[in-house]
């Protein structure tokens, strides 16, 4: 068993993570609907990842004893006006949820909650992760043309993308 409100905040994560999984989809269209199936791919496997991590909370409530509980989905963004749009959105969903993770690392901290605190590692690390990969393609993005030789070169590499 959990406190109340740490179950409370860890089911708000659980569903945080589905959510994440979400926009990401809507990302992914944003491509799809253009062609670049490659960046396509790279969404649609980032929101796999975002499923994994909602199975994580899940996996965890359940060990707790405690019960996931389903919220109800926002809709996404679903019109970006171009990739960079779509990338800078990522990177400040990712920023979102880091924030979300270290209130959590808190709440957990406040409660004594030492194997939350543990669970809750992994997460950290991942965030540094994910805010990294997006940072890095923006970068990459800057300067160049949507659709021109080395969007297109990326693009073969997103392709390659598989669930770790
Ligand atoms: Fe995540
Ligand atoms: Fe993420």
């Amino acid at each position: 068993m959990l406190p109340e409100n740490l179950t409370q905040a860890l089911n708000n994560q659980f569903n945080n993570e589905l959510q994440a999984a979400h926009a990401y989809k809507a990302m992914a269209a944003y491509f799809s609907e253009r062609g670049y199936h490659g960046f396509a791919n790279f969404f649609l496997v980032q929101s796999q990842e975002e499923h994994e991590h909602a199975m994580k909370f899940y996996d965890f409530l359940v060990t707790m004893s405690e019960k996931p509980e389903m919220h109800a989905l926002n809709e996404p963004k679903n019109t970006f006006v171009s990739a960079m749009e779509v990338m800078e959105s990522a990177l400040g969903q990712e920023r979102n949820v880091t924030k979300r993770i270290y209130e959590l690392v808190s709440l957990a901290d406040e409660t004594h909650e030492h194997a939350t605190l543990s669970f809750l590692d992994w997460f950290i690390e991942e965030q540094m992760e994910e805010e990294k990969t997006f940072r890095d393609i923006i970068a990459r993005l800057k300067g160049i043309t949507e659709g021109g030789e080395y969007f297109l070169k990326m693009d073969d590499e997103f392709a390659t993308r598989k669930l770790d």
